[in-house]
């Protein structure tokens, strides 16, 4: 925590996909190819940094692409693909899996319609993307040509999404651990790219890296499970109750 970020441009590892900007070519999805509720395993599957056909994933395959992709800490890769195979009770999964409701996918997504409206979770809620996206409050700079969601456009997002999906969804559900993975995801938004409006519509809207993407998480030695934790807390902080 102590020790300087890494450059920008250096992050990515050289012999890894994505050095020097290059990442392997986009293909968007084959019908038969298998894709999730989230938005980075599929365009790492686009991007054929995951199996194309986003099936057969191992551990071991989900830790090496997220560590040379986005910069996760070891520890927090092992948790996390730890703790999905237990819940899903398999060693390999299949993206789709991950689309199985109510075991991390829940209701009140930011980024998808729930499941009883939209039952093929993979498929990106075009207008709520871009409700959040023109939700942005971070001002346009150099950095930010399009602006930056911020943690609390984050926190004030989920809260109308909260609302939405208790209101309109007659079979709407949330427990306190899919809070937390909601909160979680959020985080990702914020620190896998620092918010970046222009990023985000690219990734989110096409499941796509955009020319010379590199992740956001620049620490030395990784986006951390405490860095995790905390983002969330502090995403988790800010939700409040909306009366729709
Ligand atoms: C092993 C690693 C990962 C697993 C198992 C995983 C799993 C999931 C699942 C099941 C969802 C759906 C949750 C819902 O219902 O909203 C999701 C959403 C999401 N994931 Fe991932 N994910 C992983 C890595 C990543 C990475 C590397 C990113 C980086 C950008 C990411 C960003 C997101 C975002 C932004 C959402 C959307 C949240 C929402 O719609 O509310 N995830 N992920």
């Amino acid at each position: 925590m102590l020790t300087p970020r890494l450059k920008k441009g250096s992050v990515v590892k050289e012999g890894k996909p994505g050095h020097n900007g290059l990442w392997p070519e986009f293909i968007p999805p084959k019908a038969t190819d298998s894709r999730s509720p989230c938005p980075g395993l599929n365009a790492m599957a686009n991007h054929g940094i995951l199996p194309r056909d986003g099936r057969n994933i191992t551990k071991g395959m989900f830790n090496k692409a997220l560590e040379d992709t986005w910069n996760f800490a070891p520890t927090l890769t092992r948790n996390t693909t730890n703790a999905s195979a237990n819940l899903f009770g398999r060693s390999t999964l299949d993206l789709a899996d991950l689309a199985g409701h109510n075991i991390i996918e829940h209701d009140a997504s930011l980024l998808r319609h729930d499941a009883f409206f939209q039952p093929d979770q993979s498929v990106p809620a075009r207008d709520l993307i871009e409700s959040l996206l023109a939700s942005a409050s971070g001002p346009v700079t150099p950095e930010h040509p399009k602006g930056q969601v911020t943690p609390g456009d984050l926190s004030r997002f989920f809260s109308l999404r909260l609302a939405q999906s208790k209101k309109n969804n007659p079979v709407f559900s949330i427990s306190g651990s899919q809070r937390f993975f909601a909160t979680s995801n959020a985080s990702l938004i914020y620190d896998a790219v620092d918010g970046d409006v222009a990023t985000l519509e690219t990734l989110l809207l096409e499941e796509r890296f955009p020319e010379n993407f590199e992740t956001a998480m620049r620490a030395r030695k990784g986006y951390t499970i405490i860095d995790f934790a905390l983002r969330s807390l502090e995403i988790s902080l800010g939700v409040h109750t909306v009366n729709l």
